[in-house]
């Protein structure tokens, strides 16, 4: 056949489908930027953490450990779940994806809050699966009510985010487990929980009972909050049973996470005044951007993780407030690049960069 120039690909028709994931602008800017549009920490890892991925450097001539034993063990120690029960992924998008890959097909359905995080929609794009998008509340919470309607039998999956992205809204542990307690046995529910260790209003991990009462949970964390190690993409999933685990490697490559990751995760973990202290900072940033923004009139959701959402309010537009604090070297994520136009999620940054934020909004406003 003559080569011809013009031919165009031929792709698979679900890579149409799919969505772009909404990135945050600005990674290719230097200067002093105050980064707001992550939920990233504003921390840097500690100097531990950097030696132990550095010392692992050493050894990238060898494939990483496929099984992740020593980082799923620390976590079953941690969390007094087996470690057959630990899945782990090149950040808990990884897992994400793997589940969408594992548990749906077309003519099954996934249902999740919306606006809930970016990556869902990318799972039933992928798979050719029905997703049923259930409205948040006035609050901007979950109404799981209105989720545990929309299951039926062709429903694989349930997706709830706790605390949500991008409203910042949590939802009590005891609704959460009447939830999970209508969910047929069949159907897999997923927590994701990628902000819990910021949520005050139950003990973080508390969730973890509910796993032995149900075989299919699963709860989904990561490194990359809480933790600080987004850049080196690290997350799990403590599940109810190994089926879900087993699932999830099979349709993964064998060496999803990288030899760096795993040292640097495994020595994260062993630090919990770290986290406490993180903990301890996020809850100060919390009330110094909810009393800040109040004060300027705007009324943020009631936050439970390390970020805040709010509407502008009738006549302000969001591109110009967003690009007026960009221009201003503030980088905060416009609502309608999440699932709501007219509104802003902004991080919380340092006590300095949470000002900063303040003031330039101040002056736009
Ligand atoms: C709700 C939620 N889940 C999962 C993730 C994915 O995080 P990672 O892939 O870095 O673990 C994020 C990242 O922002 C998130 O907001």
């Amino acid at each position: 056949m003559p080569h011809n120039r013009a031919m165009a690909l031929e792709f698979n028709s679900a890579v149409k489908q799919i969505p772009v994931y909404p990135a945050a602008a600005g990674y290719a800017q230097s200067g002093p930027l105050v980064r707001l549009a992550s939920n990233e920490s504003p921390y840097p890892p500690l100097a531990a953490v950097v030696a132990a991925a550095s010392a692992a450097l050493e050894g990238v001539n060898r494939y990483p450990d496929p099984t992740s034993a020593r980082l799923r063990g620390a976590l079953a120690d941690r969390y007094g779940v087996p470690a057959e029960r630990i899945a782990v992924g090149n950040g808990s998008c990884d897992i994400l994806l793997a589940m969408g890959e594992a548990l749906l097909e077309p003519g099954a359905e996934l249902v999740y809050a919306w606006p809930s995080f970016s990556v869902y929609p990318q799972l039933e794009a992928a798979s050719g699966a029905r997703g049923i998008r259930v409205a948040l509340d006035a609050h901007e919470c979950h109404d799981l009510d209105a989720m545990a309607s929309e299951i039926t039998v062709a429903t694989r999956l349930v997706i709830v985010c706790n605390p949500n992205n991008p409203t910042s809204t949590a939802i009590g542990l005891e609704q959460i487990a009447a939830f999970v307690a209508r969910v047929p046995a069949s159907v897999c529910v997923l927590i994701d929980e990628a902000y819990c260790e910021f949520n005050l209003l139950d003990d973080p991990d508390a969730s973890i009972a509910l796993l032995d009462r149900h075989p299919n949970l699963a709860l989904l964390r990561t490194f990359s909050k809480i933790y600080g190690l987004c850049g080196l993409r690290v997350g799990y999933a403590l599940c109810g049973s190994r089926d879900l685990p087993d699932a999830l490697n099979a349709v993964r490559q064998p060496f999803f996470l990288n030899t760096a990751a795993q040292a640097a995760a495994l020595e994260a973990l062993a630090h919990q005044d770290e986290v406490a202290r993180r903990v301890e900072r996020v809850a100060v940033a919390r009330v110094q951007m909810h009393d800040g923004l109040t004060e300027l009139g705007l009324r943020p959701a009631a936050s439970q993780a390390n970020f805040c959402w709010f509407a502008l309010g009738e006549g302000r537009d969001e591109a110009e407030i967003v690009d007026g604090l960009a221009s201003q070297g503030v980088l905060v994520r416009a609502g309608s690049a999440l699932g709501r136009e007219g509104a802003l999620r902004v991080s919380y940054g340092t006590p300095t960069e949470n000002e900063r934020f303040l003031e330039v909004l101040a002056g736009l406003l």
